[in-house]
């Protein structure tokens, strides 16, 4: 190579280095970084720093103010300091990700993701996607999505992360790779409850943010997973936050297994426990008559949701008893513990097959709008368990882990519960095309009895019914031993 294309090279290298250091400073901005935003505000405070000549001052402190530039050399000066901290950023980021590159590499050849040409799936971007949360683009370098998945564990070791999820761009041949550095929170409480208004829940929390829940957006929900996973806490929690915000609300609690999860709420108003299956027909059967006179109420009304009346003045006029009496006055939920033994239900006795279906398929598919809610949960995620109607009618899911591939297929359509770590309370949360893993609080029976307590003390004592779910329990676990 002659003398002038070396400069020639040296300088192409130059302006490709600091276009590189443009490109971070604009994606900052894009992305909204923290850190940019921490440069911009520095170089504010030096532009006024220079603008009043507080600047002099230092170079007269040093004995050096013959140095002090002027004229253009000022103008030159003066940007220089100005946009030397925004600059900065910008050459730390692109540093940042050369060093990440390079090491990359040797962690590709490390997990085995070298192909038969002895190249390596090569870097696109890394940039953060939430708070704490980043997100790694590469070639797939020309190995199936199944190879990426199959050394998932070996590239969090090699690379000190924790991957939340690795997906693929087919039609681009791209690898996108969600990660922090991170680990997910392994419990997580509820800290305050009266936080929680307008029928929300706290469904948990990510490394970076919690998420609610919001009945009039996404109306039923199912909640699965094998034995263990936290299906009865996290209704638990569900149940209390609403009844402990929302007092009218009115519950019916389904629990054929005739376990003692739910008999602590059955002193409350407007909360039924139903333990019998003829008491199951029954229910549904007059929530369906209550369906049907809350759509015509709404009719009446000119109104086409429950949300509408909620905003209404009639409704904010109310008080709370007119709103327990009131057929619009509140939202109804159905939650079923162990939804398999419902539908077992019309196994057993056929002529019940046909009303339990129906009726629960008629509160899906029309509830959402009369503010009648149905929460399904089940370990058995098969066809006997959830019927396929009412399960296409479930726009949402808090899935607990599940081992067997099958299991988490027919909850989420794919194997992602396999792959949830066998820590109580940790679930996928499935909305729509979205999926997120989440820890979900965990609310003890004493915390949930003392904050209904709170909210009604005029109902008996609740501590005996704790001793006797205590009992219960043991006895219960004993059975399962
Ligand atoms: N969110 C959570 N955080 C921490 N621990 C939890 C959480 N949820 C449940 N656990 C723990 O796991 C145990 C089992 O939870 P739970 O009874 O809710 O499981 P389940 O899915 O309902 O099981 P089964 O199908 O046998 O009824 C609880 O006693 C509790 O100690
Ligand atoms: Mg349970």
């Amino acid at each position: 190579m002659n003398n002038s294309s070396f400069k020639l090279d040296m300088i192409l290298k130059f302006l490709n280095e600091l276009l590189k250091i443009f490109i971070e400073i604009f994606n900052g901005f894009l992305r909204r970084d923290k850190k940019l935003y921490f440069s911009l505000w520095t170089s504010f405070i030096i532009g006024i720093f220079v603008l009043f000549e507080c600047d002099i001052y230092l170079f007269k402190k040093f004995q050096v103010l013959s140095l002090y530039p002027s004229g253009i050399f000022f103008k030159i000066y003066a940007h220089f300091l100005v946009w030397l901290p925004i600059l900065l950023f910008g050459i730390a980021v692109s540093f940042q990700k050369k060093r990440f590159h390079k090491s990359l590499i040797e962690v590709f050849d490390l997990v085995g993701l070298k192909n038969s040409l002895g190249s390596y799936p090569r870097f696109l971007l890394l940039e953060n996607l939430l708070e704490k949360t980043m997100i790694l683009k590469v070639t797939n370098g020309g190995f199936p999505l199944s190879d990426w998945e199959g050394k998932r564990n070996r590239l969090e070791a090699n690379m000190h992360i924790f991957i939340d999820e690795i997906k693929q761009i087919q039609e681009k041949g791209i690898i996108e790779i969600i990660f922090s550095y991170e680990p997910m929170p392994r419990k997580m409480s509820i800290d305050q409850m009266d936080r929680f208004n307008r029928y929300n829940f706290l469904l948990g929390r990510d490394r970076a943010r919690e998420y609610l829940y919001d009945f009039s957006k996404t109306p039923h929900l199912l909640i699965a997973g094998e034995t263990g996973g936290g299906k009865s806490a996290f209704m638990r929690q569900l149940i209390t936050t609403i009844k402990y915000n929302q007092p009218e609300s009115e519950f019916y609690l389904v629990d054929l297994k005739g376990g003692v999860e739910f008999s602590i709420f059955e002193k409350f108003p407007k909360t039924q426990v139903i333990m019998e299956p003829n008491g199951v027909i029954k229910c549904l059967n007059s929530i369906n008559g209550n369906l049907k006179e809350r759509a015509n109420a709404l009719k009446a009304r000119k109104l086409t949701k429950i949300e509408d009346f909620f905003d209404s003045i009639e409704y904010k006029k109310m008080s709370n008893e007119e709103r327990l009496s009131h057929i619009l006055g509140r939202r109804i939920f159905v939650v079923i513990d162990e939804c398999a033994e419902i539908f077992l239900i019309g196994k057993k006795n056929s002529s019940s097959t046909h009303e339990i279906r129906e009726a629960i398929s008629s509160i899906t598919r029309l509830g959402r709008f009369a503010g009648i809610h149905v929460i399904l949960g089940t370990q058995r995620p098969d066809r006997q368990a959830i019927d396929p109607q009412v399960k296409s009618n479930l726009p949402a899911t808090v899935c607990f882990r599940i081992h067997d591939h099958g299991g988490s297929l027919a909850v989420l359509g794919n194997g992602k519960a396999t792959k949830l770590p066998n820590i109580p309370g940790r679930a996928i949360l499935q909305l729509g095309s979205e999926e997120i893993e989440i820890q979900t609080p965990l609310l003890d029976f004493k915390e949930a009895i003392k904050a209904l307590d709170e909210k009604f003390p005029a109902k008996a004592s609740l501590n005996l019914d704790q001793k006797k779910y205590e009992e219960e329990k043991a006895i219960k676990s004993d059975i399962i031993i």
